[in-house]
């Protein structure tokens, strides 16, 4: 089989821990949490529920079989299978939006780098919610200290790209996510025993559909594209290195599922918090970097919980940064025959440049805004909502309507038969359904809201 000589995943968990890995990030713990307290709670978190079941899976599934079908990364893939055609242009709408995520996605990282080495310095003991406001403004407004763990935090990603798959990617991911999961559990325990706190999971579970505009919808979208990796061919190039014999679609439901309990779980770790520690602000990047600090000082061993909390955040992060460099790393690699030296180089370097701007975003740059957002906020946004969101239409619309059914459904197969009612069901949400509900709600935002 081509893939024994070919570095790749060695088995089912570590394509799941791998696919986790990249799913599990900053858009659980970080984003998850800020966004849905922006769109009102409850019914959000529903919507985004429904999103992850109807469109997410397939969307998901279809990767990977593009990715293993093709053997190759997120552009040459459409090459291979759609020859002489246009489709390749989607792969390179994935690439630009690796560039666009990785920029904002490693401001943020390297803040949670300087948040363990606060934690270590046990800077947060004794402040107020107000106090850790200040500090945090203070601290992401300023350029030196925030470029310089972007900085880090890049050469990290960098690393273990450069480590290749197995031995990088997969090894890393397999024994870190799972202690994570612990953790974020813990801290879900303290939050929830915190006086006050069942307003928090009302906020969280109660659904108030009143609270819903139509752009909730397109920004529930996009969140859940965001958290599950998809749309823009990073699961195409970690497809490519999955062997025939993993199932992918019990891969895919898995990883879907591990993704939105750790979503979940962070919303129940936050909310809570947010309320029984009293403070109205319900949105913004600076939501979990202000609340969990809080709730650290109200546990027994504080420290040590910041210390490991903060570790491990960075590691989810970096378990998704290796996934969205890996995808303009594989592209460079093969489209131009280079070293993964060179090509991990190349996109670490020119990725990094764009990230600056970001960061400054947030201090000097701060009054420098496109469409009145200030370039952090327009990458952000821009991401989920604009690139995944149509990358997501595209690769349904090839997978239905170009790669067709045979090719999916074979692909599928390849580790033992699936049901063919599921089959087809899958297939028919794929060619019909997810195109028509992404495409609506896409073009109806933009017609309503505009742009951005
Ligand atoms: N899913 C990751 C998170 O939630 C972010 C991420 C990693 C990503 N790779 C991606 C998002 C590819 C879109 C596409 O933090």
């Amino acid at each position: 089989m081509a893939l024994t000589q070919k570095d790749g995943f060695s088995s089912k968990f570590g394509v799941i821990a791998a696919a986790a890995g990249s799913a599990v990030g900053l858009g659980n713990i970080w984003r998850f949490p800020y966004i849905t307290g922006e769109n009102g709670g409850g019914a959000f978190l529903l919507l985004y529920i429904f999103f992850v079941i109807v469109i997410g899976v397939p969307v998901m599934m279809s990767e990977f079989v593009i990715g293993r079908r093709s053997e190759s990364n997120a552009l040459g893939s459409f090459r291979k299978l759609a020859p002489g055609t246009s489709w390749w242009l989607i792969g390179l709408m994935g690439i630009i939006a690796a560039f666009v995520i990785l920029s904002f996605y490693s401001t943020v990282s390297g803040w949670t780098l300087e948040y363990v080495f606060q934690s270590i310095n046990q800077g947060f003991e004794g402040k107020s919610m107000d106090q850790l406001n200040s500090d945090f403004e203070t601290f992401t407004s300023g350029s030196f200290r925030p470029l310089l763990w972007q900085m880090i935090f890049m050469a990290l990603t960098a690393v273990v790209v450069l480590g290749g798959i197995q031995k990088g990617i997969e090894k890393a991911t397999k024994i870190l996510m799972p202690i994570l999961l612990v953790l974020i559990i813990a801290v879900c325990v303290r939050s929830v025993t915190l006086p006050g706190a069942s307003e928090g999971l009302k906020f969280l579970f109660e659904p108030h559909f009143e609270k819903l505009n139509f752009k909730s919808v397109l920004m529930a979208l996009g969140q859940a594209a965001f958290s599950l990796s998809i749309g823009m061919g990073a699961l195409i190039t970690y497809g490519s290195y999955i062997n025939k014999d993993t199932p992918l679609l019990s891969t895919s439901i898995q990883v879907a599922a591990a993704d939105t309990l750790l979503a979940i779980l962070s919303g129940v770790m936050i909310f809570p918090a947010l309320f029984a520690l009293g403070v109205g602000n319900t949105g913004g990047p600076g939501l979990v970097f202000v609340t969990l600090p809080a709730i650290f000082q109200s546990m027994p061993g504080g420290t040590f919980f910041a210390v490991a909390f903060f570790l491990l955040v960075s590691v989810a992060a970096l378990t998704s940064t290796i996934s969205v460099l890996e995808v303009v790393v594989a592209y460079l690699k093969q489209e131009f025959n280079i070293s993964r030296l060179k090509a991990t180089m190349i996109g670490t370097i020119s990725i990094s440049i764009l990230g600056v701007f970001c960061t400054l975003s947030f201090g000097p740059l701060k009054d420098n805004t496109i469409f009145g957002k200030t370039v952090f906020d327009l990458m952000n946004y821009l991401s989920a909502n604009v690139f995944l969101t149509f990358g997501a239409l595209f690769i349904v619309i090839f997978t239905g309507w170009i790669l067709g059914k045979s090719n999916f459904v074979d692909e599928l197969n390849k580790s033992g038969k699936v049901n063919p009612v599921v089959t087809k069901v899958l297939f028919i949400i794929i060619r019909y359904i997810a195109p028509v509900a992404i495409g609506a709600i896409a073009i109806g935002t933009f017609f309503i809201e505009g742009l951005t």
